[in-house]
């Protein structure tokens, strides 16, 4: 694979085949492509000519500034040019992908550039479906995608919303670009981390911040932004396994293939998260849970006159943390998350300690550069025996994916149980 080689020649450029089947949302694609191209990754598009028919391969070349593959008798000196790029590329995404293409995949025929090279390429696949509702329900496509799926290929979408033919409430329409970029950069960062795929974990995930109404306009809150939790759903779902994500309300697209379910107050947090401990196999925790609430919630838009002591009297929430991980546990592996803006170390592993954790990844908030709000995140990643590990300055997809690598190798022995 290509990232092994860049390992070994420290480029840094990753890079990504693009498959654009007939669909009319191939139009998104050439947005996918512009946008991948800018983020650094090198984008080589390959088109069936029924894609041909709906955006020009110009467009791809120009916005990828690499050529673009139709014709499968294009030969590069002396190779296929669908063979030569199979040893160039990290990974394959085939956007949108037709019922047409899902059925030859599935079958194992090749009869055109693209269906060549996705039989000759032995990397990731990603598809992101995009047809009629109805063809999307139909036995035979549910039968191809099944197959599909159980041989590894991740699928992003479809959704419900506007087709072609109308606005539908079924599945049928592509994932938006955003969600198959984020769904895409994840699975790159997996590869690059070497986040294990076998055996398939059920990984639970909490994110964002939670909202502890005082009354119908107002809150009690704090300012997480949700992206740490998100990314490390989105790279567990990248790297295979089956994801459930428990989140406060985050201003961010729901990651694609995982289970999702909203919340607001950190009791909703609380009972959510619990439900679904018992069949889980890995906790990773990264909400803020409010530690205060307030001790009432006016119905009622609560007025100037009363006193402000008496609006802000806060009770305690449940740390739930602290109660999983003392209470009946099988055999999860659990991983806290730790804000601090002073004695970073020290607040950390004590907290590891007294929440019994197997891990804890404990990051400065009071700077402005990473952290809470922000795009980066540095952090240390602490385990239960003691190993203690930097992880240094990187987006939070980067760093989600280096987490789960570490976590996803075992449970560490306790120094002192
Ligand atoms: N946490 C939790 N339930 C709470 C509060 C926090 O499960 N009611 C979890 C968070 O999701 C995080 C970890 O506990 O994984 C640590 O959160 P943090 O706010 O850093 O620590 P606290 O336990 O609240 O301690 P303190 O605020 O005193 O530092």
């Amino acid at each position: 694979m290509r990232m092994r080689a860049q390992e070994e020649s420290g480029s840094p450029r990753p890079a990504v085949a693009l498959g654009v089947s007939g669909s009319i949302a191939a139009y998104k694609s050439v947005e996918l492509a512009s946008r991948l191209t800018q983020a650094g990754v090198d984008v080589h598009v390959l088109m069936t000519g029924n894609a041909t028919r709906l955006v020009a391969p110009l467009t791809f070349m120009t916005v990828s500034r690499f050529p673009v593959t139709v014709d499968l008798w294009e030969i590069d000196n002396w190779r296929p040019q669908h063979v030569a790029l199979a040893e160039l590329v990290d990974l394959l995404l085939v956007a949108p992908a037709t019922a047409n293409f899902l059925g030859k995949l599935a079958g194992g025929i090749a009869d055109d550039a693209l269906s060549t090279f996705a039989l000759s390429f032995d990397g990731p696949v990603m598809v992101a479906p995009a047809m009629n509702p109805r063809m999307w329900a139909h036995p035979a496509v549910r039968d191809n995608c099944r197959r599909l799926a159980e041989r590894g290929v991740r699928f992003v979408g479809p959704e419900p919303g506007r087709v072609a033919c109308g606005d539908l409430e079924e599945a049928g329409r592509m994932s938006e670009p955003p969600v198959i970029l984020r769904a895409v950069s994840a699975a790159l960062r997996v590869l690059g981390e070497k986040v294990s795929e076998s055996p398939r974990r059920r990984i639970l995930v909490t994110a964002g911040p939670t909202v502890e109404p005082l009354d119908p306009v107002r809150f009690v809150g704090n300012r997480s932004s949700g992206r740490m939790g998100y990314a490390v759903a989105e790279c567990a779902v990248a790297a295979g396994h089956e994801v459930t994500l428990i989140s406060g309300p985050a201003q961010l697209p729901r990651p694609a293939g995982c289970r999702f379910i909203p919340v607001n107050t950190a009791e909703e947090m609380a009972r959510a998260t619990r439900e679904q401990f018992a069949n889980a196999d890995l906790l990773v925790m990264a909400a803020a849970v409010a530690d205060y609430r307030p001790a009432a919630t006016s119905p009622q838009k609560i007025k100037k006159e009363g006193s402000p002591e008496q609006m802000l009297r806060l009770v305690e929430t449940e740390d739930i943390l602290r109660s999983l991980a003392a209470g009946k546990r099988q055999s999860q592996v659990i991983v806290g998350f730790a804000a601090e803006t002073e004695n970073l170390a020290a607040n950390a592993l004590a907290k590891l300690r007294r929440k019994k954790l197997d891990w804890l990844v404990a990051n400065d908030v009071s700077r402005t550069d990473v952290g809470f709000a922000s795009q980066d995140n540095e952090a240390t990643l602490y385990g239960a025996d003691g190993s203690c590990r930097e992880l240094a300055r990187a987006d939070k997809q980067a760093l989600a994916a280096r987490i789960l690598a570490r976590v996803l190798r075992g449970k560490p022995k306790p120094l002192n149980p």
